[in-house]
Order: C-alpha cells, then structure tokens, then sequence
C-alpha cells in the first residue's frame, strides 16, 4: 500500500516527501499543539530527519506508514498532515493543523478523506488514540464516524474506532464517512 494524493472539496493531501518539512517546520511550530499529544517544536534538521525516515517506511512488511500533507487546494502552503499507520486490516491514524488554520473544519475533511481512502483500500478498521480531556481531537474523531471504545492505551489516550463493515452507507448516515 502506498500514499496517494487526495483531494476533497478544499483540500489538496500529497504524500509527504523530505521537502515537505521546509514548509511544515512553520506549521509545526506552535508550543500549543503539543498540549496533548506531547513533543515539541522541531528544528528544520530534526524535522527532515524525521520525514527521511517517514518516507522510508517501517522495515516492517505488515506494518506500513502513510503520510499526508494538507494545503488549501491551489495553495502551496502547509496547513496540517494526516498521519496512518496500517497494519493489515487496522490503521491507527493522527491528524494535526496549524493553529493558524485552526477551527475551519480542516482537520474533520482531511481526516475523513484518508479514512475513506483507507476503507477503499480495504481496511477494515480505522481507530485513533485521543487524549481523554481532548475535546477539539475528540469532536474531529466523532465527525468521522470513529467512536470512543473506552480502552486507554499505555499512554492514558483512549482508543476511538469504527469498523467499516459494521458502517451503514454515509447516504443513510449523514456526516459519517
Ligand atoms: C485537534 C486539531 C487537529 C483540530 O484541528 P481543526 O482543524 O481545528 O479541527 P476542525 O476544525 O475540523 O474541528 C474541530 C472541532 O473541535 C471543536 N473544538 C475546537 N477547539 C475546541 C475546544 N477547545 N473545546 C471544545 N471543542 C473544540 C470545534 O468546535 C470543532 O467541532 P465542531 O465542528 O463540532 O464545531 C488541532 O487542534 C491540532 O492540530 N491540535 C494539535 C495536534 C493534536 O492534538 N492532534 C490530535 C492527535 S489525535
């Protein structure tokens, strides 16, 4: 399985390249959004690393890393990514917007194209791990579909999930996936 661009009403989604960090070193330097996921800002040099080694995969056959870029559509500006990590039937996925893109939906779009894609590239099941006083990341997986399963991982962030094959179809279910 391998990323492939995305492109939903606004947004344009590129598989990241080590080019990408030049642009996402400004997105990513705000100490807020570490709030809850934990980090901090990386330096140019810690973030090209870090997509150097994103870009070259896990190592591992069954478990692979797919990355996104987000930029308005026409825009060449980084405004976020969208992370997933699949193993065979299950993905793991992460979001993250700059705070100055913040609260304009940008994180629900790009988080429901990827899982859509993930669901199209047969992926059964999609889950993300939120931090339980997260309301921002929580609101972002509820309008996804995905659903709190009150099972904390080691980190004390509770996994929310949704099974495609238990889904009814988004034209039954408006704002699902
Ligand atoms: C979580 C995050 C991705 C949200 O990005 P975003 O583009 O602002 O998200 P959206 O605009 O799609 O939706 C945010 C939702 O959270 C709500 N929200 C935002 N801030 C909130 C807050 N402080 N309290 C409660 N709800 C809040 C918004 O109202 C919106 O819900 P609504 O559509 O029902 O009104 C962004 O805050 C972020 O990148 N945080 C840092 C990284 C992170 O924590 N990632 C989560 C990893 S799983």
């Amino acid at each position: 399985m391998k990323a492939e661009p995305i492109q939903t009403e606004r947004l344009l989604l590129s598989p990241l390249r080590v080019g990408d960090a030049e642009g996402m070193v400004l997105v990513l330097a705000h100490d807020s959004l570490y709030e809850f996921i934990g980090g901090e800002a990386p330096t140019l040099d810690t973030l090209t690393e870090r997509y150097r080694s994103q870009t070259s995969g896990s190592g591992v056959p069954d478990e692979v890393w797919l990355n996104w870029i987000v930029r308005p559509v026409g825009d060449q500006r980084p405004v976020g990514f969208v992370q997933a990590t699949v193993y065979p039937s299950t993905a793991d996925i992460a979001w993250l917007v700059g705070v100055q893109d913040q609260g304009r939906g940008i994180a629900t779009e790009s988080a429901r194209a990827v899982s859509v894609w993930l669901a199209a590239s047969g992926v059964q099941r999609v889950e993300a791990h939120v931090h339980p006083s997260h309301a921002a990341s929580q609101a972002v997986a509820s309008h996804i579909g995905l659903v709190p399963t009150s099972t904390l991982d080691s980190d004390g962030e509770e996994i929310w999930a949704a099974d495609f094959a238990e889904r009814r179809r988004p034209r039954e279910e408006p704002g699902a996936i």
